[in-house]
């Protein structure tokens, strides 16, 4: 079990959103070995406050020139659907701080899945760095779902734990949404895995798996333990209530 594993806690999402800026801008300059810092954003609702905030307090701090903006997943619909997060992303961050168009590389939901999935899994194949042949992300957001999914790595899905490619589709359990995911190899490379919960309603699965409560092991949340780097799970008061 990676030993690396730390948990910061805050009573407000504005001191949970400092915290990260504070990380990213850390991150971003002390990574002086690569030209780039590449970043893998989590989707669904919790990262958007988050963004918005980085707009507003970090846009002349972090040197976003020097980010890569990839996706830990993305819902196949097309850009401009309200339940995309690229678009999420975009509305949120990435149109207000500057960072050139070409650092940003969108998984394009409106594809057909399993061919984004090659696609995507070779664009990033091209444009991180791979240490002793293995894909490493600087930094991989993740959310957490109430049941224990990841990125879009669902209850059932252990395979894509087991995938040799970056990206896979996998569809919503409930929704039969396709998804285009990050798989949990490419997770576990990572130089920086970050877990960013919030609310109430993910405070029962939290506790499941930070005090490995019964049934913990079998949430895909708790096959993230990056091999070589560190991971932090960033909480709010509430997220964290029974830890
Ligand atoms: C997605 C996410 C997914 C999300 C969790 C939490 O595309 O929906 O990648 O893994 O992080 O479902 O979603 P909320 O932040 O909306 O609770």
């Amino acid at each position: 079990m990676n030993m690396k594993r730390e948990i910061e806690i805050f009573e407000s999402t504005n001191g949970l959103s400092q915290f990260f800026g504070e990380l990213l801008l850390y991150e971003v300059n002390v990574d002086t070995e690569g030209e780039y810092f590449s970043i893998a954003l989590s989707g669904g609702s919790t990262p958007r406050s988050i963004f918005q905030y980085l707009a507003s307090n970090f846009k002349e701090k972090i040197n976003w020139e020097k980010l890569l903006i990839f996706w830990s997943d993305e819902r196949c619909v097309p850009p401009e659907s309200n339940e995309s997060n690229f678009r999420m992303a975009h509305e949120s961050l990435l149109s207000k701080v500057d960072i050139p168009a070409s650092n940003i590389f969108r998984i394009k939901g409106e594809a057909n899945p399993i061919d984004e999935a090659k696609r995507y899994s070779e664009v990033v194949r091209s444009n991180i760095s791979s240490p002793n042949l293995l894909l490493q992300f600087n930094l991989i957001m993740l959310g957490l779902g109430t049941d224990g999914h990841t990125a879009s790595i669902f209850p059932g899905n252990g395979d894509l734990f087991e995938s040799n490619d970056p990206f896979e589709v996998s569809m919503h359990p409930e929704t039969s949404q396709s998804r285009i995911t990050v798989t949990g190899k490419t997770i576990n490379q990572a130089k920086l895995v970050t877990f960013l919960v919030t609310g109430e309603n993910k405070a029962n699965t939290v506790a499941t798996l930070l005090n490995r409560k019964k049934g913990w092991d079998a949430l895909p949340a708790s096959h993230v333990d990056p091999k070589n780097g560190k991971l932090l799970w960033i909480l709010d008061n509430k997220a964290a209530a029974y830890l």
